[in-house]
Formats: C-alpha cells, sequence, structure tokens
C-alpha cells in the first residue's frame, strides 16, 4: 500500500527477485498509478537509477499497479504498508510528532477487506509502538465469522534515494522485527531470495522501529557535524575536504556521509529527528530532546547562512539581479524535493528580490511552483513581489547574463560545464557559489569569475 517512492522501488526489486511471488501496488492517487501503468516507460511517477529496467522486466507479469484496494488486500498473504507520514501540523505533538492517519486508515482497510491469515509489514517510518496501533486497530476489526488473523511486523526501510535500487538489491541488513517467529520467517523466506541469511537481523517490535529512527537521525548528525565544521573552515582558512579525509581515515569514524553541503533535506531526516525529539520530551527526557533538536537548528542555519553569503557578496543587494539555481532536487539522482535546501534558500533569495533562472535535470516547473508557493513569472503576475523566477530547461539560457550561479545538486551534468564559456555570457563581476564541491577550483584559474566554495570560502 503506497505506490511512491519508497513503496515503488521496494515492490518492483521484491518482484524482480521473487518471479514465482504476485506483487501489486496500490495506491489512492489515480494519477500515480496511470503513470506507473504508462506504455511509456520514462512516465513512471519515480526516477530512480535503475529503476525503469527492473519495472520494464516485471510489470504486467509478476508486478501490477492498481487503484483497487479491495482486491489487492483481498488477495495478499503480506501487505506492506508504504504510506507517508508526515509530521503532525496541528494538535498534540504539532511540528514533531508524526501523523499516522494514513497508516491508520491503512490498518483499517486491511481489516476490513483481507481474508484468513493477513502478515502486516510496517514498511514507512513510523514513531516506536505504532505497530501496536495497527494490531489494535486490527483486533478491533476482525470478527470470529471471518477467521480473518493477522500478524504484524516491522521492516523498515534503509534505501536513500538516488541510490535506492542498489541499496534494495544490495543491502547492507535487512531488519525484521516481530513477536512472532513464524510470521517474521515468512518475510525472511522473501528477503533469502537475494540477501544472504547473515544480513537479516531479527529483533523485537520495539527495537525494530527505534532503530530505523536513532539510523536517520545518527546520520543527520553527522551531516550536520560536517557542516558546523565547514562553517568553522570558512572562516579560519582550513579546508572542509582536507578535514573531512584526515578525520574519515579514522576506522572508527569512517570516510561516508562527511560530505559537507547546503543542508540535509528528503523526507525522512527531519521528520525522524522531530519524532525523537517529541519521543524523548514525551518521556521527560528534556536534555536528550535538546539535543536532538540541535541537529536541526544547525541545519537550518546552514541553508540560511547560504542565501546571507550570496546577498552579502552580491554588495548585500538582489534586488533586480539574476541568480542562476542550478539543482532544485534535495539531493542529485532523485526528483523528490522534499525538504530539499534549495526550497528555503530560493525562498530566502526571492524575499532579497532577486530574479530567480532555475534549473534541475528530473524536478517539473510544476513541481518548483508547489514548492515555492507561487507561480513562474510570466506577463500577468510580473509585478507581484515573490515570483520572480524561472524554469529553464538548458543550462546555458538560465545562466545567461546572470550575476551569480548557485550550485545547489551535485548533479553530473553540472561537473561537465565548462566555466570559461559560461563566465562570458554572464553579467560582471560574476559570481559562482558552489555548496556541493562540484567545481574544480584550478578549473576556474584566469576566468572572470568569483568563487565561494562551501567549506572553504
Ligand atoms: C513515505 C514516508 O515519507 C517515509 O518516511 C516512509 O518510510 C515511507 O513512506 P515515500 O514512499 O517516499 O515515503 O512517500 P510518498 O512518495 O509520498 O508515497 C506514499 C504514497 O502513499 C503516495 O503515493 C500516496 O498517494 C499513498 N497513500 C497515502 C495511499 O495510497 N493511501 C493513503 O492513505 C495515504
Ligand atoms: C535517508 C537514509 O540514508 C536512508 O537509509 C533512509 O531509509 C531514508 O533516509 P535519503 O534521505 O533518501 O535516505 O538520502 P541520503 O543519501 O541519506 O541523504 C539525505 C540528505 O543528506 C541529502 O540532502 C544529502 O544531500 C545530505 N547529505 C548526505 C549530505 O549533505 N552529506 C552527506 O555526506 C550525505
Amino acid at each position: 500500500m503506497g505506490a511512491g517512492y519508497v513503496g515503488g522501488p521496494t515492490m518492483a526489486v521484491i518482484a524482480h527477485n521473487c518471479p514465482n511471488l504476485q506483487v501489486t501496488v496500490v495506491d489512492v492517487n489515480n494519477d500515480k498509478i496511470s503513470r506507473w501503468n504508462d506504455p511509456d516507460i520514462s512516465k513512471i511517477p519515480v526516477f530512480e537509477p535503475g529503476l525503469e529496467n527492473i519495472v520494464k522486466e516485471t510489470r504486467f507479469k509478476n508486478l501490477h499497479f492498481s487503484t483497487n484496494f479491495e482486491e489487492g488486500i483481498r488477495k495478499a498473504d503480506i501487505i506492506f504498508i508504504s504510506v507517508n507520514t508526515p509530521t503532525k501540523e496541528k494538535g498534540v505533538g504539532a511540528g514533531h510528532a508524526s501523523d499516522l492517519r494514513f497508516v491508520e486508515s491503512s490498518a483499517r482497510l486491511v481489516g476490513k477487506y483481507s481474508q484468513g491469515h493477513t502478515i502486516v509489514v510496517e514498511k514507512s517510518t513510523v514513531p516506536i509502538r505504532t505497530a501496536a496501533t495497527i494490531m489494535s486497530i486490527l483486533d478491533s476489526i476482525k470478527d470470529s465469522q471471518d477467521k480473518k488473523t493477522f500478524d504484524v511486523l516491522s521492516n523498515p526501510e534503509f534505501l536513500a534515494e538516488g541510490t535506492a535500487i542498489n541499496d534494495l538489491q544490495c543491502p547492507d541488513r535487512v531488519l525484521i522485527g516481530g513477536n512472532n517467529s513464524h510470521a517474521i520467517d515468512a518475510l525472511e523466506r522473501i528477503y533469502l531470495n537475494w540477501v544472504d541469511k547473515e544480513k537479516i537481523i531479527r529483533t523485537n517490535l520495539w527495537s525494530s522501529e527505534l532503530s530505523k529512527l536513532s539510523a536517520n537521525a545518527f546520520l543527520a548528525q553527522r551531516v550536520s557535524s560536517i557542516n558546523a565544521t565547514a562553517e568553522l573552515c570558512e572562516v579560519t582558512g582550513a579546508d572542509i575536504n582536507e578535514v573531512a579525509y584526515a578525520i574519515g581515515k579514522d576506522r572508527r569514524i569512517g570516510s561516508n556521509f562527511l560530505k559537507a553541503g547546503p543542508g540535509f533535506g528528503g523526507s525522512c531526516f527531519t521528520k525522524d529527528i522531530l519524532n525523537l525529539v517529541y519521543l524523548c520530551e514525551y518521556f521527560g527526557l528534556i536534555e536528550a530532546s535538546k539535543y536532538w533538536k540541535q541537529v536541526i537548528t544547525i541545519n537550518n542555519h546552514q541553508k540560511n547562512r547560504i542565501s546571507k553569503v550570496i546577498a552579502d557578496k552580491l554588495f548585500g543587494t538582489l534586488t533586480e539581479k539574476k541568480i542562476a539555481v542550478l539543482g532544485f532536487s534535495f539531493k542529485s539522482n532523485t526528483n523528490d524535493t522534499r525538504q530539499s535546501p534549495a526550497i528555503r534558500i530560493c525562498k530566502n533569495l526571492l524575499e532579497e528580490g532577486a530574479y530567480l533562472a532555475i534549473h534541475d535535470p528530473k524536478v517539473s516547473k510544476s513541481q518548483i511552483a508547489i514548492d515555492l508557493g507561487c507561480q513562474e513569472i510570466n506577463d500577468q503576475n510580473k509585478n507581484n513581489d515573490f515570483n520572480k523566477w524561472e524554469f529553464f530547461e538548458k543550462i546555458e539560457d538560465a545562466v545567461h547574463s546572470a550575476d551569480a550561479v548557485v550550485i545547489l545538486c551535485d548533479w553530473e551534468c553540472y561537473k561537465k560545464l565548462d566555466w570559461r564559456d559560461i563566465s562570458n555570457i554572464m553579467r560582471s563581476p560574476s559570481w559562482l557559489f558552489d555548496t556541493r564541491d562540484v567545481v574544480n577550483i584550478k578549473s576556474l584559474k584566469d576566468l572572470d569569475l568569483n568563487l565561494w566554495k562551501l567549506g572553504i570560502g
């Protein structure tokens, strides 16, 4: 249940590795399901390297996309709940706690339409003890005539967008939490089709749920730590790449996830840490809750300070200046913009009066309009204050006559740009702000282009 960034790729990889299983992905969103079923494979709603090939091989054979929940649930022996769990916007825990209404409504549908024994698997990241909520909903619905029975397992996803297929195909570990070893065995048998047994970790339900939240909090904390270090590098003359390399060589620290950038985004990190903050507060663990909150504070600061650096370098004013923004997704190799640092940074720049020329290889103009909360500039709205942005399909058009270029994602195409050509068509004095370590400093030697690099200055 849920044909999004998690449900779609995860179920495609299961179908690909288990030709003997029939996998049906159901979703309430008609448009999304039509796109998953579109004969033109490039129209599927999730961009993820390697996904199109897997879907092409399995779709209409043992991988199906549908809006028919009743049939999908009725026929299923195992149901993965992969619906979204946004942060609550109102009521108790607003701004921190997860809104479980979709998980709850999914559980009610399972209770209503399932037949015989059904194993319900929590795939979505959820606050700890959500399995108990699901179980109590199922218990309240089951009726003795139907002979419906259920097991609930937690099997969190650890895929990172942009590398989802590889992460699913070659996972570091698969975590299955549950109270009934037969149900765990059944799910384990699916993974054993392509994952070594040593990589499958079996725990109780709550350990599994908490491990997912904590793993994401630890990862996000590393990003905030390296970003805080980057800011210090800029004022001291240290170089963040040298520092990250040096500290990463300590095997206890390790070299992964030490790349400074414009702040972490994505659907999980902020939400999961807020969740942890809420849990700690709920149990009266105030110091622990403040500790995790600080990871978010540094992340927000990172986004805001980048727009401030840009304004400062451009003489303190952005009014009437054209700034080309390269990269709008929350990281390269995905079309997902949820919590993308580009959103805050662009909004800040628009508030300062800049005109933004935005480019991204995979994000659509309509998605950017939703994220920025305003339509692209056109003849009718050109006198409004906060909508001075335009989307460009071609990088050359975005950078033409720009006062500054800001790189927010390390998409491969940005690494190959010829800065000599670009500097020739920009307006002087022109600036390049590289927040993702895409530009080689040496390649700009002798060019009429000022460079600011995050973590170097
Ligand atoms: C989401 C969460 O963000 C993540 O924390 C969790 O681990 C997995 O679920 P994702 O797949 O990236 O991740 O979300 P999204 O792309 O929004 O997909 C969720 C899908 O569920 C949407 O297509 C939505 O239409 C569908 N949905 C939601 C339902 O089918 N029924 C509902 O009641 C609610
Ligand atoms: C994350 C977890 O990695 C994954 O295990 C979990 O299941 C879901 O959440 P995701 O959000 O898709 O995955 O991407 P990830 O690669 O973790 O990146 C998150 C953010 O951190 C991105 O904005 C990325 O640019 C940023 N990041 C990551 C850095 O700034 N520096 C790094 O070194 C790594």
